[in-house]
């Protein structure tokens, strides 16, 4: 039988939609076009998962009886009869022949895999003779793969593509989705999502699907990267500090990449660095505004200023020595008095110096003053401590 096979050309018809029509050269018998096999479209760019109908027409010589017809992967080999396609058990589930044993031969197969794509043909076999339209079906299947840049500043402009191994039909519509929920920013080409002017809640998880279609290709992370934002600064202990006590002060910001540079101000002057601050041993210099800085690769950011208050313990015993001298008026009590009014207005007078600061450099001046007036204080307490009787 086989030295009867008969061989298709294919050609293409060079106007209009580009149909292969298949003609039939008989090597041997009588000539005859009676033989064809057309294939409509003959390049097929199917998605994954999605059902593929290859339309397909056929004729026959008069005379002859269909006595069967299939499809089938391979081509026909020298002595090697084609299987049939809907007795290969990866496809008998999926093949649907929708055609008839006249001129119809139409195939359906369903869930197309990435292992489908093949070159497919249509095998008649009459009383008489056999054929096989040899141009076949070319079946490409593609699943969907976001491109995008990985990694993208806040105010870039990002473009992120849809991307397919065969060209889709042009009425696909793609669908895009951030952390699993549908976007509908702009489209610039139909399987471009276009973000102008990216913006840090731009960042997440696309995927993309066709519209109609079940695939959807697997998410990819767009990581926007930003300059430090929101700087603060957390003083633990809250409250008055009292001197002699500890106090840390922690900078928390936000930033991607996160930021690992942290300094530490006290009014215009860098006094530390690192994410915390800690201070031991605290003394009344240590009162003042501090602020601070953020810096990460895209830029830098302050926080606003936090007033750290200690108190001075020389005060507080300072008050009470003012009150045993209240009891025991005997020696020159209206000195102790006056001593405890010097203090309680320098006092005064610092911590609004201190609440009135704003501007910086103005911080760096009062910082200073600030030392003097302690130390005046200091002076002043020692000529009336009880417990150091020397010093009277
Ligand atoms: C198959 O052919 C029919 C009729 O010619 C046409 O309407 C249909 O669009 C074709 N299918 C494909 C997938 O090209
Ligand atoms: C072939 O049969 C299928 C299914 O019945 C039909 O959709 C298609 O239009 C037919 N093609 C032609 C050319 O008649
Ligand atoms: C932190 O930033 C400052 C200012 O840009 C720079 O001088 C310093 O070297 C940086 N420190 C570290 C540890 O990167």
């Amino acid at each position: 039988m086989s030295y009867n096979t008969m061989y298709f050309i294919m050609m293409w018809v060079r106007t209009g939609p580009p149909l292969p029509l298949v003609f039939l050269l008989m090597i041997h018998g009588v000539s005859s076009d009676d033989w064809t096999v057309r294939y409509s479209p003959s390049h097929i760019c199917a998605l994954k998962d999605s059902t593929v109908t290859m339309n397909c027409t056929y004729t026959y010589p008069t005379g002859h009886r269909i006595k069967e017809v299939f499809w089938t992967k391979e081509s026909v080999k020298d002595g090697v009869e084609p299987s049939d396609l809907s007795e290969d058990p990866e496809y008998s589930q999926r093949l649907q022949y929708l055609g008839d044993q006249q001129q119809n031969c139409t195939v359906r197969l369903s869930h197309v895999t990435l292992k489908d794509s093949h070159k497919y043909y249509f095998r008649i076999i009459t009383n008489k003779d056999k054929a096989m339209g040899i141009a076949g079906v070319t079946l490409a299947v593609t699943d969907l793969q976001v491109e995008s840049p990985e990694r993208v500043t806040e105010g870039d402009s990002v473009r992120l593509t849809c991307k397919s191994s065969c060209t889709l039909t042009d009425r696909a519509t793609f669908i895009w989705y951030r952390n699993s929920q549908p976007l509908t920013e702009r489209r610039d080409r139909n399987n471009e999502l276009l973000l102008q002017s990216v913006r840090r809640e731009d960042a997440g998880r696309y995927s993309c699907a066709v519209h109609g279609h079940h695939h959807i290709s697997p998410t990819v992370y767009l990581d926007v990267t930003y300059s430090p934002r929101s700087v603060s600064v957390w003083i633990t202990g809250s409250g008055e500090i009292v001197e002699g006590d500890s106090a840390t002060l922690r900078c928390s910001s936000d930033s991607n990449p996160p930021a690992l540079n942290f300094s530490w101000f006290k009014g215009g002057t860098i006094v530390g660095s690192g994410r915390i601050y800690s201070i031991s041993k605290i003394s009344s210099d240590d009162s003042g505004e501090y602020k601070c800085r953020s810096i990460n690769e895209h830029g830098e950011k302050y926080s606003d200023a936090v007033t750290l208050n200690v108190m001075s313990v020389r005060w507080f015993s300072s008050v009470a020595v003012a009150v045993s001298a209240g009891v025991g008026v005997l020696l020159g009590g209206a000195s102790g008095a006056f001593v405890m009014y010097i203090c309680l207005t320098k006092r005064m007078k610092r911590r609004s110096a201190v609440k009135e600061i704003s501007d910086p450099t103005e911080d760096t001046y009062t910082a200073l003053e600030l030392k003097s007036t302690t130390s005046d204080l200091y002076d002043t307490l020692t000529t009336v401590d009880p417990r150091r009787p020397e010093d009277s």
